[in-house]
């Protein structure tokens, strides 16, 4: 077998390999892709990024209908009850009694920071 044949013969294994290679990546890179895609649309369901009207009347307004008492307290203290943000927004996390949890795919953290500025500007004329 002359140089040149073996050579080609060598350089044909190689490309083969190179392209199966090839095929083997761009399958594993799909699946990086779609796993990507996949995480990317759940976090953007899970940040809305609602401001804190929005989240209110979703989330809270049916018991504490505008702040003022129906099946929960009304809200005109709350700022007395939780003089400190931290506090508030544990509380509202976790829930109490009937008042349901917030978890972070719920309201998210920029979503309850709009929140608890909403709550803290409540006004209660009468
Ligand atoms: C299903 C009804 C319900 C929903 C929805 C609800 N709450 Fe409540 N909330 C309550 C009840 C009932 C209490 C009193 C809980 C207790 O005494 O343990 C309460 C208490 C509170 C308190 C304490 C008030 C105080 O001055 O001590 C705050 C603050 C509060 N809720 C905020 C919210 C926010 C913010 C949301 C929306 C994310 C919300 N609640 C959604 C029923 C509800």
């Amino acid at each position: 077998m002359s140089f040149r044949r073996v050579f080609a013969v060598v350089l044909s294994f190689f490309s083969l390999a190179v392209l199966l290679d090839g095929c083997v990546m761009s399958e594993e890179m799909k699946r990086i892709e779609l796993v990507k895609q996949s995480q990317s649309r759940r976090a953007e369901a899970g940040s809305t990024n609602l401001n804190g009207e929005q989240l209110f009347f979703r989330s809270c307004n049916t018991c504490h209908p505008s702040g003022r008492a129906n099946l929960g307290p009304s809200l005109e203290s709350l700022s007395e009850h939780f003089p400190d943000d931290a506090q508030l927004k544990a509380y509202i996390r976790k829930g109490s009694g009937i008042m349901p949890p917030q978890p972070k795919d719920a309201i998210n953290e920029q979503e309850m920071d709009n929140l608890v500025d909403y709550l803290r500007h409540l006004t209660f004329d009468k």
